[in-house]
């Protein structure tokens, strides 16, 4: 929803009345709430108040924190990246042990800023508040933070956050899993001119390793009039780039009361005017169908981007996953891609060390990967979560064996992405700017259809622009080129 409809929203709303009973119209009565007393505190303390939101793990919980950015701000929070600030919210991922590791070692530096700031709350948030020793752990060692709550309830942050600025002691607001789907909240987006969109939320595979099942809850798709409504608004509002978020995007719209494809929704999202590239993440190979790749085809909105995770190249070690596909059908799909749509990147997931895994089983993968020959790999050790099939199985894998073999599968998967890059040197390309060059001041960051990255000499005028510019030098995963003409 864009500001100005916020504000109007806000605006209607009576404090002195009842508490709205619908579930919108509530966060909004305590995010007036919240505004009033935030300025009454910052006249009181004559100087602005600032939060700042930390996000770990993937797209989906960056979008989340868009959300909580857009609250914030709302609120009248000055929006910091500091962590020295006075609310203090960090979006957490417990996919792999290290993020929640990382968590807790930075809320020992929090903890500093707050005793030295007494204005100062701490809240947390997201996939690592869904589980139970966590919260026995944040309520017994950190006692200091002051609001927690989960995957299920983010929609509730304005009620919570009220709640927290006028209560002491720690509030936690943790669901097991919800059916509700709360719309048209208030969202901060990182860029202007591009935008996630979640169209579903969980997952029901239950890949045998992995944690989200149990954190994200059961799958629920998005009614599609809402998702398209969303669109809309963002292109007016001058977004030209989506991005489509689900844990398998391939499996949309099975549970609606009026069941469509992941293709079928597509197909509408292209008919929108001022949407100018559609992404989508993540797809499962085992849902991926040809419609899909029919419409991606013929499409000359959606990106020439497919991430595919494949996890592993070994049939005993996928079944063991409860992946649902072997080699063979993995290996199929890709060539069908690859046959289908030539200039398409294809990128995927690949864990390391799963229980029972063998070097054998390693170098499957490893042919898969030469033979797929992926335009980029994100590689994992695998790491065992409590609650989950996996970490059960007796045949845990010793680190040492762990490391090397993902060494060497990392060895692999580097050169033939940097293979793959290759092959693009000398042609031109589209590319929709993004940034600024992180360390070359002079240089604009593009990013291709394909996802890959151009820096090249320009403007910082032309963020949020199409240019095509030449490939002229490629440095393994991405390249410097020239501009050639804005589009
Ligand atoms: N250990 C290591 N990697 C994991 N992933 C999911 N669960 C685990 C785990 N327990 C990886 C998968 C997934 C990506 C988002 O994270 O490769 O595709
Ligand atoms: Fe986890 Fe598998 Fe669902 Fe992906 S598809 S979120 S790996 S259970």
């Amino acid at each position: 929803m864009e500001k100005t409809e916020i504000s109007a929203m806000a605006e209607r709303i009576d404090l002195d009345g009842p508490i709205p009973s619908d579930e919108l119209m509530r966060q909004y009565y305590y995010l007036k709430k919240a505004k009033a007393l935030l300025t009454q505190k910052k006249e009181e303390l004559g100087r602005p108040l600032t939060a700042c939101v930390v996000t770990f793990g993937c797209q989906m919980n960056a979008r989340d924190s868009e959300k909580l950015l857009g609250i914030l701000q709302e609120i009248g929070y000055e929006c910091t990246e500091n962590e020295n600030a006075d609310f203090v919210i960090y979006n957490t991922c417990t996919v792999r042990d290290n993020a929640n590791q990382r968590v807790y070692g930075r809320l020992g530096v929090l903890h500093g800023y707050k005793r030295r700031n007494p204005h100062m709350k701490i809240a947390l948030c997201g996939c690592m508040m869904q589980e139970n020793a966590v919260i026995e752990k944040i309520r017994k060692s950190y006692s200091f933070v002051d609001l927690i709550f989960g995957t299920h309830n983010i929609f509730k942050f304005a009620e919570l956050l009220y709640t927290c600025m006028t209560g002491n002691g720690m509030i936690v607001d943790i669901w097991k899993d919800t059916e509700q789907i709360v719309e048209d909240l208030p969202a901060s987006r990182k860029y202007p001119f591009k935008s996630g969109i979640n169209i579903m939320f969980g997952c029901n595979n239950f890949c045998s390793y992995c944690i989200v099942p149990y954190v994200r809850g059961r799958e629920r798709s998005r009614r599609p009039e809402d998702i398209l409504d969303e669109i809309r608004r963002l292109a007016a509002d001058g977004v030209v780039e989506i991005m489509l978020l689900g844990q398998n995007v391939n499996s949309y719209g099975k549970n609606l009361e009026h069941p469509i494809s992941f293709a079928q929704l597509l197909q509408e999202v292209e008919k929108i005017d001022g949407i100018r590239r559609i992404r989508f993440m993540t797809s499962h190979p085992k849902d991926l169908s040809d419609e899909l790749i029919e419409v991606m085809k013929r499409s000359d909105k959606i990106c020439r981007h497919l991430h595919l995770p494949l996890q592993s190249g070994s049939t005993k070690i996928l079944k063991d996953m409860n992946r649902r596909y072997t080699k063979e059908q993995y290996l199929a799909l890709a060539e069908k891609i690859r046959r289908e749509i030539p200039d398409i990147s294809i990128t995927t997931d690949i864990i390391v060390g799963f229980p029972g895994e063998t070097e054998q089983d390693v170098l499957e993968t490893i042919d898969v990967v030469k033979k797929v020959q992926f335009d980029n790999a994100f590689t994992f050790i695998y790491s065992k979560r409590t609650g989950t099939p996996a970490a059960a199985m007796e045949n845990q894998v010793p680190e040492e064996l762990v490391k090397e073999n993902f060494d060497k599968l990392l060895a692999v998967v580097q050169e033939t992405a940097k293979e793959r890059a290759k092959l693009l040197a000398g042609q031109t390309a589209q590319v929709l700017v993004e940034d600024v060059n992180e360390h070359d001041k002079r240089l604009m960051t593009g990013r291709m259809s394909n996802n890959m990255l151009v820096h090249f000499p320009g403007e910082k005028e032309l963020i949020g622009q199409f240019v095509t510019v030449s490939l002229d030098e490629c440095r393994g995963f991405y390249y410097i080129g020239k501009r050639m003409k804005d589009d």
